[in-house]
């Protein structure tokens, strides 16, 4: 995502590495010469059989949320993954994410509540009845997929944890192990990885608390065993791996938005009107779809969840982005 143009040759603090940059460049050229972004994924047997050992995960599909759009192929979903705390290219996570060991896992939810908790997974997981919901998750860097993501709404946790009057932000702290992330020894981004969102937008039922997908628990390198899934903003505002979930009185911090603040507002949302600085955010390729020949799809507003659009009522979205 930080790939930035060095000016009068000066490489800024928040500046990726030139061989990481160069590093991603080679990979998505040599997939576009492939004819895809995937081939090599779908060939994987091993990545076949880290499906196959994944604990199966039952949950009822949600017909209210569920995309006309064709579910992404699941090796495109598990191979073409963000998550720098396991390296900067695409395939990394897939790579080097194996090591996460995602149970036994406990997540603590303080701050701003009457009740606050501190969960092992298995009871997070149990807290509200799973649902299944076929996402669309969009990337600030221009691709999408849809996703048949498991969990509840976030919501139903902000219920048992009851926040006080006080808490008007939620923050997301997630893993930070060296000894199990090798990608944090990479200064692009001040480790932990944080999130977060004001305290009505995490009320919204779409913003989905995701503990698999595709019918089995998380695999690590979609952020097992436990992320927030948030499909009308761009991708990385969905904080993988969670282990702390804060509310708030100020606006938390956010690990993109200290990098390069005016690139990555705190909001965040999908917008096709909005252009990022460098690029335009008018189009995107869906992943599976990307053929040299294939055109690449509209962007809608909100990424096409146009029920959130009442919590920006009076905002102006271009100077909160
Ligand atoms: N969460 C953590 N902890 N670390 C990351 O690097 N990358 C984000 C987001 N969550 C990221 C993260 C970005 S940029 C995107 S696009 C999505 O995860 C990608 O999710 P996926 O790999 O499941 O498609």
């Amino acid at each position: 995502m930080l790939i930035r143009i060095p000016r009068n040759g000066d490489p800024l603090p928040s500046e990726i590495t030139p061989q990481a940059v160069a590093g991603s460049r080679r990979l998505f050229l040599r997939q576009m010469a492939a004819g895809t972004l995937v081939a090599a994924g779908a060939a994987n047997p091993l990545l076949a059989a880290a499906q196959a050992q994944r604990a199966r995960l039952q949950a009822l599909r949600n017909p209210k949320y569920t995309a006309p759009d064709k579910p992404t192929a699941f090796t495109d979903a598990t191979t073409y993954n963000n998550f720098y705390e396991f390296g900067l290219d695409k395939d990394d996570p897939a790579k080097y994410a194996g090591k996460l060991k995602a149970r036994p896992w406990t997540v603590r939810i303080d701050g701003e509540v009457r009740r606050p908790l501190t969960l092992d997974i298995d009871e997070l997981l149990k807290l509200a009845p799973l649902e299944e919901r076929l996402y669309r998750l969009r990337c600030v860097e221009g691709w999408s997929m849809a996703i048949p993501w498991i969990g509840y709404s976030f919501a139903e946790l902000m219920r048992k944890v009851e926040p006080t009057g006080n808490a008007k932000f939620v923050e997301f702290t997630t893993l930070a192990d060296r000894a199990q992330m090798p990608g944090l020894s990479s200064a692009v981004l001040d480790w932990p990885y944080t999130e977060g969102l004001r305290i009505d937008e995490a009320n919204h039922p779409l913003a989905l608390l995701t503990f698999g997908m595709y019918g089995r628990v998380l695999p690590n390198q979609n952020g097992a065993p436990v992320r927030i899934v948030l499909p009308w903003k761009y991708g990385f505002k969905s904080a993988k791996s969670i282990v702390r979930i804060r509310f708030t009185e100020a606006q938390p911090r956010t690990a993109w938005n200290r990098a390069a603040p005016e690139e990555y507002g705190f909001f965040s949302n999908v917008n096709p009107d909005v252009d990022h600085p460098r690029w335009s955010q008018a189009t995107e390729r869906r992943i599976g779809e990307d053929g040299f020949f294939t055109p690449k799809r509209r962007t809608l507003m909100f990424n096409g969840y146009p029920e959130v659009a009442s919590l920006y009522a009076g905002m102006d979205l271009k100077k909160f982005y």
